[in-house]
């Protein structure tokens, strides 16, 4: 028998509409060099736009402190105070800097799920691993790289050269990028965005992904999480620590600091909804584009209960943006 949602409302229609102004509001800031500005308005029309959504939520996760930006801090009510009460993670730009330089594959992203089901840190970094629907369950954190390619290889019917794994192409990463390099396998490096990298290997069959590996931010690993349970992969993440502070930290928000965190451990939800918006076109999403008298939006709306996937194309009037206060004068109407 199908277990009956206890959220009774497609709420990932309504974040639809938070991503897309998240988006629209960082978009006109594209490629301006100007990191804070996109985030600060960005973060001013989800909040506004969040404002407005029926639900008691409280942002158990998201960037604010990390960015320093103006913040949808850890804690922070949101929505108009009706039920459902629900915990939200957010990250009104994920990929801040593809945005102020014009480079692909920034996301405006949200998740919501039952009250007290999402992981929750202020730790930055986690370790993790995600794949497709088809190596779910045969990858274990805690074993060698190769131990785990060779392992996805079998799960997808490839010889392991012919995996295609995404890291986020950091410093830190080197060790893995080494080991994936040693067993012969593809990769794609990415210079930021891990939410989308980790949903393309999640979504293998569409985009000829079939893995992420190494470590990135922890707000995007719970992102991740919520659209993985929708959509059917599989993750596991572990906290990474910078130093022995972060560690403790850690220890005094409860956690045992080694522990191998499943999907349930990241999200425990059944009653999850995602909504990801392009701000710059990415594989994942078509970015923002000003055609004519529209601006057009491509946006990804997930909702665990159905286990649909939409992918919504928009075309919002120029003008009424304008009127909004989401698009500033630079941005010509014809
Ligand atoms: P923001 O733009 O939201 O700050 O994050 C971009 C990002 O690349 C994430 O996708 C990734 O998880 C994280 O930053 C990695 O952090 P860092 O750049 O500090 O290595």
């Amino acid at each position: 028998m199908i277990e009956e949602p206890k959220i009774n409302r497609n709420l990932a229609l309504e974040l639809l509409r938070v991503t897309e102004a998240g988006a629209l509001a960082a978009a006109p800031l594209q490629g301006r060099g100007n990191k804070l500005a996109a985030d600060h308005r960005a973060v001013e029309a989800i909040r506004g736009a969040l404002g407005s959504v029926d639900m008691k939520g409280t942002v158990v996760i998201g960037e604010g402190e990390k960015d320093e930006a103006p913040m949808l801090y850890f804690g922070e009510a949101i929505g108009n105070g009706l039920e459902p009460e629900v915990d939200v993670a957010v990250d009104p730009i994920e990929g801040t800097s593809l945005t102020a330089s014009g480079l692909p594959g920034a996301i405006s992203v949200v998740a919501l799920a039952e009250r007290g089901t999402m992981f929750t840190t202020h730790a930055h970094y986690m370790q993790k691993l995600v794949v497709g629907r088809r190596a779910r369950g045969v990858i274990d954190l805690e074993m060698p790289v190769e131990w785990n390619l060779r392992r996805i290889a079998k799960a997808e019917g490839l010889p392991v050269q012919e995996l295609t794994v995404v890291v986020l192409d950091r410093e830190r990463n080197n060790q893995v990028i080494a080991q994936i390099r040693d067993v012969g396998a593809r990769i794609k490096l990415i210079t930021a965005g891990d939410v989308a990298g980790a949903l393309e290997a999640a979504l293998e069959m569409r985009f000829g992904i079939h893995c992420m590996m190494g470590s990135g931010g922890a707000t995007e690993g719970v992102l991740a999480a919520c659209a993985i349970k929708t959509i059917g992969g599989d993750m596991q993440a572990k906290l990474h620590f910078r130093d022995d502070k972060e560690k403790e930290m850690a220890v005094k928000e409860g956690h045992k600091p080694n522990k191998v965190l499943c999907l349930d451990d990241l999200c425990s939800g059944k009653d999850i909804f995602f909504a990801a918006t392009g701000i710059t076109s990415g594989e994942l999403l078509k970015g923002v584009r000003y055609e004519d008298v529209y601006a057009y939006t491509q946006s990804m709306v997930l909702r665990s209960a159905s286990g649909t996937m939409r992918i919504v194309d928009a075309y919002h009037p120029i003008d009424k943006l304008r009127a909004k206060g989401l698009l500033p004068e630079q941005v010509a109407v014809r």
